[in-house]
């Protein structure tokens, strides 16, 4: 049986010093090139330091941008062998070449160039951002990037010739081209993107992930690149002959995973942000979906009930909760039910409680629709933090005709 530990304790990385308490997945050595292979396809091996041999078993070293509970899902789901995340020391590569490594050394090159002295680095150098999105070659840095007291007053002194230049090498050093600086998703409806465009003539990215083709401006709208695991469990789910509503199909985030790797038949896909519309039908052309998917735009309250009783399934996507829409959903099932996929931020002590409130009203909807269904919740994933104490969930619930 799959074991998985995940001792918690914090990366002391530091580039500057020769061995380091990092993060790493442990497996026995037979399985090794799998795991590596793994963790090299997805972007999480951490090249800065060196895979370890511990008696019969190997620790490699992952990316400390990485949650560890995504990655302990994200194996657990890839792999039925014995896997346990760690901290433990290793020595740094001869040839440290990771972004934040090369990060730290550009801009150690361009202080140095303008004449700032050595004792006065720190304060530039222990702001440097630790974690960024790269959309192709995007480079997408949090809100706070770049902009303390300090680097904002030096900023304030030099040309803007110059600045590009800072923000060249630095998309250069994070692997990118351009580079945009996240300002908070809108609460609005639409979770509209509100990204900083730092470098570069526009905002459209075109990337791969898990092999399939997305593409959308990044300045316009959001993309969540901490739900792969999600992402991935959805696309696991066996959808062959099914007829699919997402409900909130945004960029095409769950819709593209359904329709490929999941193979659903056909899906509905509801968007009401003419944004996230065009990256879904560029998407949909570029990955050859034209006959499998639908695109319904507009709000979900009038597209949806023109779907009523045609689904296998529904998925429903948007936080911080989608209830405007679970009794659209019970709806659009067909009358021997089928599978929902809510999504919502639950407060950790709420989980159970939650989940009972919500079969409540499925089966309250479900009974005044004339349903004479089984409703019971199949599973709970635990998604990710949303913020401290409170779960992104995602409920699978099965609706059934009693026999
Ligand atoms: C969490 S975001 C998108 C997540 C999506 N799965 C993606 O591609 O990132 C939710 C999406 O629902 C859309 N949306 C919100 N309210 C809606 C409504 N009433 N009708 C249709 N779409 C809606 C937003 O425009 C947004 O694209």
């Amino acid at each position: 049986m799959l074991k998985v530990i995940t001792l918690l304790a914090d990366i002391m990385a530091d580039s500057n010093h020769l061995s380091a308490n990092v993060n790493v997945v442990i497996c026995f050595q037979e399985y090794g090139g799998r795991v590596h292979r793994f963790l090299q396809e997805y972007g999480l091996l951490e090249t800065a330091w060196k895979p370890k041999s511990i008696g019969k078993s190997l620790a490699l070293p992952f990316n400390e941008q990485i949650n560890k509970k995504d990655i302990e899902k994200a194996l657990h789901l890839a792999f039925d062998f014995e896997i346990q995340i760690d901290c433990i020391e290793l020595e740094k590569s001869e040839t440290s070449n990771n972004p934040h490594a090369r990060l730290n050394r550009v801009i150690i090159a361009w202080l140095s160039n303008r004449r700032i002295l050595e004792n006065e680095r720190d304060k530039y150098l222990s702001d440097l951002p630790k974690k960024w999105q790269l959309l192709g070659d995007f480079v997408v840095l949090p809100e706070t990037a770049f902009t303390s007291d300090s680097w904002s007053s030096l900023f304030g002194q030099i040309a803007s010739a110059d600045l590009l230049a800072f923000w060249q090498e630095v998309s250069h050093a994070l692997g990118g081209v351009r580079l945009a600086r996240q300002h908070p998703i809108a609460k609005d409806t639409h979770r509209t993107s509100q990204t900083e465009l730092l470098l570069g003539e526009n905002g459209w990215v075109e990337f791969l992930d898990h092999g399939i083709q997305f593409g959308f401006d990044a300045t316009k709208v959001m993309f969540s690149s901490g739900n792969v695991t999600e992402r991935r469990r959805i696309g696991m789910i066996d959808m062959k002959g099914e007829v699919v509503v997402d409900a909130y199909a945004g960029v095409g985030y769950y819709t593209l995973h359904m329709a490929l790797r999941s193979k659903a038949k056909h899906i509905h896909a509801c968007e009401i942000n003419s944004d996230s519309i065009s990256g879904l039908s560029w998407a949909q052309e570029a990955n050859g979906l034209e006959d499998s998917i639908t695109i319904h735009p507009g709000d979900n309250q009038e597209t949806l009930p023109k779907l009523y009783g045609i689904a296998d399934r529904c998925h429903l996507g948007l936080l911080p909760t989608s209830e405007a829409v679970w009794k659209h959903s019970i709806h659009c099932l067909k009358p021997k039910g089928g599978w929902l996929h809510i999504h919502m931020n639950v407060h950790k002590n709420n989980l159970e409680e939650w989940t009972s409130k919500t079969l409540e009203m499925l089966k309250k909807y479900a009974k005044s629709h004339g349903r004479d269904w089984q409703i019971k919740a199949a599973h709970l994933e635990r998604v990710k933090w949303f913020s401290p104490h409170v779960w992104h969930v995602v409920l699978d619930v099965e609706c059934k005709e009693h026999i």
